[in-house]
């Protein structure tokens, strides 16, 4: 979709946009049948004759950018459902909050659609092909507009390749991606993958247990993005990309198990966010370090009862091969700590089932070490819509996961079950400042929303990017 900017709203335009809270619905050029419309948040109303679709914001006070956002995607989703082409947004009084409604616009228009046949229904399944975004002062809405694009395109590159079924999508497609990735971005970014002799070598046994059972072998996929000073320590993410779920030997029940293909997605919000700062150019060093493994069940299948040497030389003992996704992260984070250097790392995973008890779709945990680092995220999370919520990191959950045959074990039991996750993960960071996102919740929705359409959300690349490029 172009995304474009201007004074007036385009003569071809098919349909003018205008955001309303409840308290100023009449103030419209056309005036809004108040009966027919509340200016509740994401409410519609479209007036054929006039050409106008009106999107309500809620009550004023408790208007967001969030909430700019989603009123933004559910008016552009409305508008690609009814098989229009060409729109305008006029912001108005909402300028201010225009990267928030291009990002909504953005994300609204996305959908996964490569494996569907063309519909010859009514309305034809067309695309939202421009979109302009009015404002009397065009300058005032370009800078904040066009991040908001870049921001919300990176997130759609991370939705695509979160959503590709896990038939078609291998650690070594990842590589593949990245790989490309890098090329496209004219020498910004700089891969490094390791694949599974390079991983065999190097002594990465959680990656190399994990994927074990599986056809694909496991890679490690390193990207590098060189902004800021030379020999400057990196600010590292380190992302879970397990393209298939199974559970593994403690296999899954069968119900809900193929949403196991979004278990890739904290490796996709690393991708997505490299993608977004190879556009947004900080200035500064950040590597993203993506460990991807299939957990299948095939003849070399790692084991409930092993005992596996990761990366940093640590021992674990794996009581349950369906908590997988810290197995591959502990070999992750002990490379960004010992190979890359990293100043802080912030790591995303579709980690556990427990952490969606906890908090629904609606949020993903935040477990820090860092309190400057919580500060950043959490600002971070505000302006990106990405919710985080702070959990604990009691020194009991360390206790928990204690093994008598190793250092750790990889399961401890349901109570505090995203807690001990975490606290498992915290020791392959030592004293690194660190962040762990569990992403389970909010990486995927299994139904289609008014303003975001099913499948991998994007969630996390746009709490990074803000992140990166903020002033400090
Ligand atoms: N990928 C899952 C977690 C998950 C569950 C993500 C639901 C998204 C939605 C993870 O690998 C897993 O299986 N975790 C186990 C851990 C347990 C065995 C300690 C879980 O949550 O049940
Ligand atoms: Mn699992
Ligand atoms: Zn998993």
């Amino acid at each position: 979709m172009h995304i474009e900017f201007s004074a007036t709203v385009p003569a071809e335009s098919e349909i003018t946009v205008q955001l309303l809270t409840r308290e100023n619905r009449h103030r419209t050029a056309v005036p809004v049948p108040v009966a027919e419309f509340s200016g509740a948040a994401n409410s519609l109303l479209l007036l054929h004759a006039e050409k106008r679709l009106y999107v309500g914001l809620g009550d004023s006070a408790k208007v967001t950018g969030d909430t700019v956002r989603r009123a933004g995607g559910t008016a552009a989703k409305f508008l690609q459902a009814k098989g229009r082409t060409r729109a305008a947004f006029e912001l108005g009084d909402w300028a201010p909050q225009a990267q928030a409604a291009v990002e909504g616009a953005v994300l609204g228009t996305y959908r996964f659609d490569t494996f569907q046949p063309p519909k010859a229904d009514d309305p034809p399944r067309s695309r939202l092909e421009t979109l302009t975004f009015v404002a009397a002062d065009v300058d005032g809405i370009l800078v904040a507009g066009e991040r908001g694009r870049l921001m919300a395109e990176a997130t759609n590159f991370a939705r695509q390749i979160g959503n590709q079924p896990g038939n078609r999508f291998f650690p070594e497609t990842l590589a593949a991606t990245a790989q490309t990735l890098a090329d496209e971005s004219g020498g910004v970014l700089t891969v490094e993958i390791l694949d599974e002799a390079a991983l065999q070598h190097n002594g990465f046994g959680g990656l190399l247990a994990v994927g074990g059972g599986s056809e694909h072998p496991p890679r490690l996929v390193v990207l590098w993005y060189c902004g800021g000073e030379i020999g400057e320590a990196p600010l590292a993410f380190v992302g879970k990309a397990i393209t298939f779920d199974s559970g593994g030997l403690s296999i899954k029940p069968a119900l809900g198990m193929e949403e196991m293909v979004w278990d890739k997605c904290g490796g996709m919000a690393v991708l997505g966010a490299m993608h977004g700062i190879a556009a947004l150019k900080p200035r500064r060093n950040v590597v993203g370090v993506i460990a991807s493994a299939e957990n299948m069940t095939g003849p070399g299948a790692y084991r409930p009862g092993d005992i596996v040497t990761v990366y940093d030389g640590r021992q674990i003992e794996i009581n349950n091969t369906d908590a997988e996704g810290r197995v591959v992260l502990a070999d992750a984070l002990g490379y960004a700590r010992k190979d890359c250097g990293a100043s802080a790392i912030v790591d995303l995973a579709t980690l556990t089932g427990a952490c969606v008890v906890a908090l629904g779709d609606w949020a993903a945990g935040l477990w820090t070490t860092d309190d400057a680092l919580k500060e950043k995220l959490l600002a971070a999370a505000e302006r990106s819509g990405d919710r985080l919520w702070p959990m604990p990191l009691y020194p009991e959950y360390s206790e928990q996961i204690k093994s008598d045959v190793a250092l750790i074990k990889n399961s401890s039991g349901r109570p505090g079950g995203a807690c001990t996750a975490a606290a498992f993960l915290r020791t392959f960071v030592e004293d690194t400042p660190w962040a762990h996102l569990d992403i389970a919740g909010p990486s995927a929705i299994t139904k289609d929303r008014a303003d975001l359409a099913r499948g991998a959300t994007g969630f996390g690349v746009r709490a990074l990017l803000e992140m990166v490029t903020s002033a400090d």
